[in-house]
């Protein structure tokens, strides 16, 4: 079981959450019936799942860690999935998402518009497994075995049109499987954006799997995102809607809460949030806290995509 005992260094959950959300934490908990779930690997047994077979895919090695891979039991019962709950313990909520039939739209300004299952995008995208680092903005992080393919392989698929300058993912919206959703003033679905240039960037990666087997429900199945160069909350999960756009989306985050979480989103040490400082994160599961870097250590792959632009705070939040 993790237990996180709080040394003086760590953020207390009421500061690393907005206090909107803080404040309905308790009434969301009651909701969801989430209050002391198990410690768990979850209901949905994966070799369940029709994409089964195709795991674990091929490592590929270009995509390294400096440390050692979060282990899966941690990572999958310290999670954020606001549609099932306010705590990082969503594990059993989660189990309620049913994660087929499920497929993915694919519209907006594209000359190849289509919704297509989720097990026929898998086997035609050639699925590979990556090790990428995970920062979120709460000032923790982990390290992951992601399976997917690039982000940029969906954008091909969809041919956009010359006016589309940016990708909008939008979540599932149930509120009958998804106790949160039945908090009708938040603004879901959960929903974030990308301009087509990072999403043609070889680090964008669409997640299918994780720890060598299909993604279970808590990390956002059937398919997520994973943007390991901007804060977590960019990386959404349990997609059922790509859409092509000539304006930047609004995402969630953007919605509820402008002056903390932005558009951009990319992380850097030297810029604190408005209520706590980005120098340094919490590993979790080791019990350290090492410095954070430029762009979560990926600067050599992603700055360029911003050196045209005013590298000012907006740039990281
Ligand atoms: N996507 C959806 N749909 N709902 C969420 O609540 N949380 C975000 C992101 N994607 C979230 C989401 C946040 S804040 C983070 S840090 C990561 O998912 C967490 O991913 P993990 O649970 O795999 O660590």
């Amino acid at each position: 079981m993790l237990i996180k005992i709080a040394k003086s260094w760590e953020i207390p959950e009421i500061e690393a959450t907005p206090e909107h959300l803080f404040l309905n934490r308790r009434a969301l908990l009651a909701g969801a019936g989430a209050i002391g779930g198990a410690l768990a690997l979850p209901s949905l047994a994966a070799a369940e799942d029709p994409s089964a077979g195709l795991y674990p895919a091929k490592r590929n090695e270009a995509y390294k860690l400096d440390r050692a891979v979060t282990p899966e039991k941690v990572n999958a019962n310290y999670n954020n999935f606001y549609e099932f709950g306010m705590s990082k313990n969503i594990v059993d909520g989660a189990a309620a998402l049913k994660t087929r039939p499920w497929s993915v739209k694919i519209d907006g300004l594209c000359n190849a518009p289509q919704e297509i299952a989720i097990d026929d995008l898998i086997k035609r995208m050639q699925i590979e497994e990556r090790l990428y680092r995970h920062r979120c903005v709460e000032a923790w992080s982990m390290s992951i075995p992601w399976t997917g393919f690039p982000l940029s392989k969906i954008v091909a698929l969809a041919d956009p049109k010359p006016e589309a300058k940016y990708l909008r993912f939008e979540t599932f919206k149930d509120p009958k499987v998804a106790p949160g959703q039945r908090q009708v003033w938040y603004p879901w679905p959960y929903a974030e954006g990308v301009t087509v240039e990072e999403a043609k960037n070889d680090l964008a990666f669409m997640v299918t799997g994780a720890y060598g087997k299909p993604l279970l429900n808590q990390f956002g199945a059937p398919i997520r995102l994973a943007l390991p160069w901007k804060y977590g909350f960019k990386s959404i999960k349990s997609i059922v809607r790509i859409s092509f756009v000539a304006e930047q989306p609004k995402s969630y985050w953007e919605q509820l809460q402008s002056s903390e979480y932005g558009f951009w989103a990319n992380v850097n040490p030297k810029v604190p949030h408005p209520r706590w400082s980005q120098a340094t994160e919490e590993v979790i599961g080791t019990g350290n806290r090492v410095p954070t870097q430029l762009y979560n250590g990926y600067a050599e792959q992603v700055a360029g995509l911003y050196k045209d632009m005013p590298q000012d705070r907006a740039l990281f939040f």
